[in-house]
């Protein structure tokens, strides 16, 4: 398995995905990957999130997780489905605990120096500053490594290809999350592979 940190320096953007119909994920990976976008993140705010997680695992190069993931229950039912990582938008201790007893990769989410040091606490290092932008942008999240100097980062919530390469621009900054690659409305592949081949120039 993969650990977080490889994960995250596979590719500078992870795309944030809320996929309402099942039958665009495969089209949808295999246009991300074809991209150089290959790690994809599931948001489970559909109803087919578990069943477009499974789908997108059979597509080949594709490193499939799932996100918007804030219980045990939520983290069951990812890993089920076949999540090779978990990316969660805050912190708990019982799901911190969690999901380091599955050994998954794990991305929790923090937005402030006593977030980081739980996180720490339960020995994780990588974190997702969300949401990045609302939180107050770049100079926020420099701020926070100094004292962190060991922790790495996803920023992610309000980022753009027009400010993506301003955060990757910090050493502690291994890749920005998104969903401006996969826009809402009609899944068209030929759009989601051009906004992928740019993201993936980023940086
Ligand atoms: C997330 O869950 O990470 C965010 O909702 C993504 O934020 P964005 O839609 O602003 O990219």
């Amino acid at each position: 398995m993969r650990d977080i940190e490889t994960i995250m320096r596979t590719a500078p953007v992870i795309p944030v995905l809320v996929v309402h119909d099942v039958a665009t994920a495969i089209p949808m990976a295999e246009a991300l990957v074809a991209g150089g976008l290959p790690v994809l993140e599931v948001t489970l705010r559909t109803d087919c999130a578990l069943e477009v997680i499974r789908e997108m695992r059979q597509v080949d190069g594709a490193i499939v997780g799932a996100g918007t993931v804030s219980s045990t229950a939520d983290l069951d039912k990812a890993l089920d489905a076949g999540s090779e990582f978990i990316v969660s938008p805050g912190l708990t201790d019982t799901l911190g605990q969690a999901a380091i007893a599955n050994d998954v990769p794990f991305l929790p989410g923090i937005a402030n120096a006593g977030d980081i040091m739980r996180g720490m606490e339960l020995g994780l290092a990588h974190f997702k500053f969300f949401p990045a932008m609302a939180n107050g942008g770049v100079p926020a999240l420099k701020a926070l490594t100094g004292p962190f100097g060991n922790a790495r980062f996803c920023p992610t919530g309000g980022i753009k290809p027009d400010n993506a390469q301003d955060w990757l621009a910090l050493d502690q900054v291994l890749c920005v999350g998104g969903s401006w690659i996969v826009p809402g409305g009609a899944f068209d592949a030929s759009v989601v592979q051009a906004n992928a081949e740019a993201a993936a120039k980023i940086g």
